[in-house]
């Protein structure tokens, strides 16, 4: 969050080396920091994986990440010799105390090269499975005894439950100092979802507006083109609530609904986040079907190809009953929010990749005008656009030109890419420097991570409860399950198309 400057020297360790993460987002993260001089020459980046492949292949395997995901587009050969130098990968199974030596002497051979301590950020980039084991394993080989220069990363979800997670927590609290770990949620190192503290708390328009008197209701919708793929041996133990819901649309959902922080400091900001989880109204076990929708999706198209159905992905149970659509309802019970809900979802082989937040204003307490000259009224709508076509968009009512009084509805706007020319880092970009400067502020606390999990905890119990006979219930390139449109039509409302995505009218 601050504005830090190039970092001293690190031994950057991915463990999970050649999983989707590693290379769709990390190393075109560290790539593109590097370019930037953020992390400076004396860095080092070693891949640990339990399956072995050579240097060559291994290199190979992460520029053709960063080819296809950096947002700079392809690597030049001469950035990317110089940089895949600094690359290194050793195989090793995460349960044998002998990977570990094996990488302590790296890591001293490293610190014996340059000749000064380095610092060593170890990055879970598994499933939350083998966290327990890893942090055991570095432990127990000494690795994180510096607890100044030593960090831990560790991915959402944390935990498969409420139970695990505070079990996790406490074995970590025997191996680490608190200080020492990063529970990270790279929707918090987004533009769009910083940005809405900035628009909140920097601008006296919205804020006398922003609660139960005006606000309708929110939508947040986190809608994914691309399927599991690969990644079946993940997420086919996760699904959308766990994937999704529980760490990134809620985090959406605390910057929503949050009181303004005293200051803008990481307890200030984290406790005021934890205020917002406490007060979702807990979802009864009988009420789940009315609050909660859970899809998985069939073969259907995207962008003309067609795709195949969830259960025919690689590494996925074919008679899987794991979600990858899942969308729920949160009342807030609190003094700005009592009454408004909050519609959630998330879902992968939707019609788009898109993440909007939409925040639908009520309606004006009385409409003078004739019905004539409001055929088309809709109340005021305030969308923010978290990707793509970043930006932020306020549905109004203008008078149309004419003879004729009649109203319409127009949209102001701003847009990051008219305003600001330069392209803004992607999230783990801000976050990995982040944590290279030790600062916390975007990183998820214990009890924050534990007050998510109690608020799906119902829903889980629920689906883990019944098997989905109705799997799998919408086709790719859909907005997901009928029972998602029910979830809002009830209550007489409807899902927004995405903004970013449609010619809106
Ligand atoms: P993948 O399945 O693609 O990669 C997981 C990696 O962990 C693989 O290298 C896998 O090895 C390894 N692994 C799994 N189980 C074990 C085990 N028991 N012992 C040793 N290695 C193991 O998943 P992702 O990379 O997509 O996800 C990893 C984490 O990152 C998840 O927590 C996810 O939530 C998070 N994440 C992912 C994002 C993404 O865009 N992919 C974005 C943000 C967070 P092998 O291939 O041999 O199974
Ligand atoms: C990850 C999930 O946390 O976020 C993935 O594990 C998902 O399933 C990804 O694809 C989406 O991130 P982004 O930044 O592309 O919206």
């Amino acid at each position: 969050m601050e504005n830090h400057k190039a970092t001293e020297p690190i031994v950057f360790v991915i463990f999970g080396a050649s999983g989707d993460l590693t290379s769709r987002k990390l190393v075109p993260a560290v790539y593109n920091l590097y370019l930037d001089k953020f992390v400076g020459v004396n860095f080092s980046l070693i891949g640990v994986d339990r399956r072995s492949h050579p240097e060559d292949e291994y290199r190979g395997l992460l520029r053709k990440g960063v080819d296809e995901f950096s947002r700079r587009g392809k690597t030049q050969d001469a950035e990317w010799d110089v940089f895949s130098k600094r690359l290194s990968f050793m195989d090793g199974d995460f349960s044998d105390p002998n990977t570990y030596k094996q990488l302590g002497d790296r890591i001293a051979a490293i610190k014996q090269q340059l000749n000064t301590e380095v610092h060593t950020i170890f990055y879970f980039a598994t499933p939350p499975s083998v966290v327990e084991m890893l942090v055991h394993g570095l432990g127990a080989a000494g690795l994180t005894k510096d607890e100044k220069r030593s960090r831990v990363v560790i991915e959402k979800p944390f935990g498969r439950d409420l139970e695990s997670a505070q079990e996790l927590d406490i074995k970590l609290l025997t191996e680490l100092k608190e200080s020492q770990i990063y529970r990270i949620d790279h929707y918090l190192g987004k533009e769009t979802v910083q940005n809405i503290m900035a628009f909140r708390f920097g601008n006296s328009l919205m804020e006398p507006l922003w609660n139960r008197r005006y606000v309708d209701h929110v939508q947040i919708t986190v809608a994914e083109e691309v399927g599991v793929e690969h990644r079946g041996g993940y997420y086919d133990k996760s699904g959308a609530l766990r994937d999704m819901i529980q760490n990134h649309l809620m985090q959406i959902l605390c910057y929503i609904a949050m009181e303004a922080p005293v200051a803008f400091e990481a307890d200030e900001i984290r406790n005021k986040k934890v205020d917002v989880l406490r007060a979702i109204r807990p979802i009864e076990a009988e009420q789940v079907n009315q609050f909660a929708v859970r899809g998985q999706y069939d073969s259907g198209w995207i962008r003309g190809e067609q795709v195949p159905s969830y259960r025919k992905e690689p590494s996925v149970n074919p008679d899987s009953g794991t979600e990858t659509f899942a969308a729920v309802k949160l009342l807030i019970d609190n003094w700005r929010w009592e009454g408004v809900p909050f519609y959630l979802r998330s879902g992968k082989r939707m019609p788009a990749r898109v993440s909007e937040v939409v925040m639908q204003f009520r309606p004006v307490p009385h409409l003078s005008f004739p019905s004539s000259a409001i055929p088309d009224f809709t109340p005021n709508r305030l969308v923010l656009r978290i990707q793509p076509n970043e930006g932020i968009f306020i549905r109004i009512q203008v008078k149309q030109p004419g003879a004729t009084f009649r109203l319409r509805g127009a949209d102001m706007h701003f847009l990051y890419k008219e305003t600001f020319k330069v392209a803004e880092p992607e999230a783990y970009e801000t976050l990995l420097l982040d944590i290279a400067h030790g600062d916390a502020t975007q990183f998820m606390r214990a009890d924050q991570v534990e007050a998510a999990w109690k608020v799906v905890m119902p829903i889980i119990n629920a689906w883990e409860g019944s098997t989905p006979i109705e799997f799998p219930n919408y086709p790719s390139g859909s907005w997901g399950p009928d029972a998602a449109v029910t979830l809002l039509a009830r209550d007489g409302r409807n899902w927004w198309v995405p903004t970013a995505i449609q010619d809106h009218t």
